[in-house]
């Protein structure tokens, strides 16, 4: 992106249609800079995949029973792994996803050919129903993704946060019962749906509703596989 903020005068950014054209009439051209990504995979042949994962989660759970604590409520029942899932070989179907997301990534965004966008950190959240996550970043890496393993109806959308807290503070009205514009959002809100990966900075602040789903038993529990990618020298 070329930095153009420094020649926008006020006639680059509106300019009027002749002199015909009434003051409502003005042509605004907008620019849009520091935009916020969040990328989507859909997983081909997802079925097979979360079928070894969900045999491999609920194991590690049965392993190792309190799980850590991070951004989930143990106490509402949400377990979280410890963190170095990708190196177990019951995930490396899932690892191998990740690093396939990684590189497009890499070479959509330019980065550096000497370095690959690796997997840090990775592990899994299990959410039955009533299970949450508060709202949280993951410091220390560039960018945060989740893979949904299983997702019931209503088992808990993410919520993304506008990063610019000025935003949030605006007091700007808004036609009402009308859907606004994408570049006023505040924010964002995925459903979770198994075979699907996102991938957004690790800056961005989110968090998971609770799992209000109906069904029974495991059938009603929020599955996931989470990851942090970094830049590692090749
Ligand atoms: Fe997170």
């Amino acid at each position: 992106m070329r930095n153009e903020a420094t020649r926008e005068t006020p006639n680059d950014v509106a300019s009027d249609q002749g002199s015909a054209a009434g003051p409502s009439e003005v042509s605004l051209k907008v620019a849009r800079y520091f935009p916020t990504l969040v990328f989507s995979v859909e997983v081909p042949d997802s079925e097979h995949l979360n079928a070894r994962l969900i045999e491999a989660i609920y194991a590690e759970r049965e392993r190792d029973k309190a799980g850590v604590r991070k951004s989930n409520y143990r106490e509402l029942g949400g377990w979280h792994s410890h963190t170095g899932l990708h190196k177990d070989t019951a995930f490396a179907g899932m690892v191998k996803h990740v690093d396939a997301a990684a590189a497009r990534m890499c070479r959509k965004l330019r980065y550096h050919r000497s370095y690959r966008l690796s997997i840090g950190t990775m592990w899994s959240i299990i959410n039955p129903p009533g299970g949450l996550n508060r709202a949280h970043i993951h410091p220390g890496c560039i960018w945060s993704g989740v893979y949904y393993v299983q997702a019931p109806k209503n088992s808990g959308g993410i919520e993304f946060i506008d990063p610019r807290t000025q935003n949030l503070m605006g007091s700007v009205k808004y036609i009402p019962d009308t859907k606004r514009p994408r570049d006023c959002w505040k924010k964002v809100r995925y459903q979770p749906r198994a075979g699907r990966m996102l991938i957004f900075p690790a800056w961005l602040y989110h968090s998971v509703a609770p799992n209000r789903s109906r069904a029974r038993g495991k059938d009603a529990d929020r599955v996931i596989v989470s990851f942090n990618l970094s830049q590692q020298r090749r």
